[in-house]
């Protein structure tokens, strides 16, 4: 299906393509540009919550041609000329104020935007983010409204099936009347897992219904080849076809001229993952996909790698790695990782953001602090060494709230989101915890 070229080096359609399906974790640029090597049209980044782009800076990496989206000590997003034409950046998001500001941030940087309307984990449904916009159509409505009027990219966005049909068939309407050029449709319920089968005919009906192009998502059980692809599109009466989870351990079933080995897929993936120079637990996440069995004495001496020279001798990449390595400048290496070095950085930035969530852990805190929280530690903290009191601010998600705190010149923010302010509170503060007093493992 591939148009090669000519349709890549245009403005991106969703006609006629067999796409890489958003994946955390798998959907960095070492796997997209994989992909794409093997026949992939489009490839979308894994998602990425509104909040935390918001929070990344923009540099362009010298050393990697690569435009890189950081936080401190976190890679967000990385991008290469080499998918330009080719990737869709996903967005978790439930407020349209923070989804435009994403658009218009990264526009330049990537062929289209996805909004993630099918996510059922908590996290994102307590945001409202992700499957909960199906029940918010008005939010949904309004994010691709407000994004559609700015960006000039095409924007998609990625559901999941009503138990309704008709409610499916409506819903997708309603988001194809707000301009978007496609949209994707995974064939299963917010409550229904990868081994509830998936529904086809609702996805048909999608299809019928609406002009824009339909994208069938969920037919990985059934998808073992190049050929597949095309079985599983006729049967959704769909114009494209978007896969996760087989191609996340064999990519290669985007190769029209067949399936490659393990062993090749392996090297190639890995290769890409030390040119491109991501972390060393997103390299192994990949690697151990593409490994299948990890039972085998050669499985388990690779499961117990724990860096980058580990893992490279293990497979035989020990030379590559070394003369990669060096060739990269330090300060274009990655921000992750190297722990060591990470104290200048630190101090150098003003930004923490981490993924907090103070409610499931509130009582061993509880217990661990012994009746104290958080904030009064922090507080005690700043009055013992005389540091101005913390300032607290929120973004407010919907009907949730992310907390960030000020203090010693530093911010400190979690990405989750609780249902009070004060809970937020003090999920931002056990992050300013953690960096201010180390002495707390939270
Ligand atoms: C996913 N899925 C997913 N969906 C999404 O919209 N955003 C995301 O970030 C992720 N992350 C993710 C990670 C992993 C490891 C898996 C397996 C899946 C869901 C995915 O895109 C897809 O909708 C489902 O997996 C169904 O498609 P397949 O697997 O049947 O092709």
């Amino acid at each position: 299906m591939a148009d090669t070229d000519a349709s890549r080096r245009g403005r991106l359609e969703y006609s006629g393509k067999h796409i890489l399906a958003p994946m955390v974790r798998m959907g960095t640029l070492p796997f997209r540009s994989l992909c794409l090597d093997y026949g992939a049209d489009i490839v979308y980044s894994e998602e990425i919550v509104d909040i935390k782009f918001l929070q990344s800076k923009r540099t362009v990496n010298t050393a990697l041609n690569t435009v890189d989206y950081t936080i401190p000590k976190e890679l967000i997003f990385r991008t290469h000329p080499c998918e330009h034409s080719s990737v869709v950046l996903q967005i978790g998001t439930s407020n349209s104020d923070q989804a435009v500001q994403v658009a218009r941030m990264v526009e330049n940087d990537i062929a289209g935007l996805d909004i993630n309307m099918g996510c059922p984990k908590d996290y994102s449904v307590r945001g409202g983010m992700g499957a909960a916009l199906l029940k918010t159509p008005d939010v949904a409505e309004d994010i691709l409204r407000r994004i559609r009027a700015e960006f000039k990219k095409p924007l998609t966005c990625k559901i999941r099936l009503f138990h309704n049909m008709q409610d499916s068939v409506n819903f997708a309407k309603r988001m194809e009347a707000t301009g978007i050029e496609a949209i994707a449709v995974h064939g299963r319920t917010k409550e229904e897992r990868p081994s509830h089968k998936n529904n086809s005919a609702a996805i048909r009906a999608i299809a019928q219904a609406v002009s824009i192009p339909v994208i069938a998502n969920g037919g990985s059980s059934d998808i073992r080849c190049y050929n597949d692809l095309e079985k599983f599109r006729l049967e959704c009466g769909a114009s494209s076809v978007m896969v996760a989870r087989s191609v996340q351990t064999n990519p290669s079933i985007f190769r029209r001229e067949g399936l490659l080995s393990r062993e090749q897929m392996i090297s190639d993936f890995l290769r890409k993952s030390i040119d491109f120079d991501i972390p060393f637990r997103n390299a192994k996440y990949g690697v151990q996909h593409l490994f299948g069995d990890t039972s085998t004495e050669f499985g388990q001496t690779f499961l117990a790698t724990r860096d980058y020279p580990d893992m490279c001798e293990v497979f035989g990449f020990e030379d590559y790695y070394a003369q990669k390595h060096v060739s990269t400048p330090e300060k274009d290496r990655l921000v992750v990782e190297k722990k060591s070095c990470s104290l200048k950085r630190d101090r150098e930035e003003d930004i923490v953001v981490e993924e907090v969530d103070y409610n499931p852990i509130s009582k061993k805190l509880k217990k661990a602090l012994n009746t104290f929280t958080p904030k009064s530690i922090l507080l005690e903290h700043c009055k013992k060494h005389s540091i101005a009191p913390a300032q607290y601010s929120f973004t407010s998600t919907g009907k949730t709230f992310c907390g960030s705190v000020l203090v010693m010149g530093k911010t400190f923010i979690s990405t989750v989101p609780h249902r009070t302010k004060k809970d937020a509170e003090q999920a931002a503060t056990v992050v300013a915890l953690r960096h201010i007093m180390p002495e707390f493992s939270l």
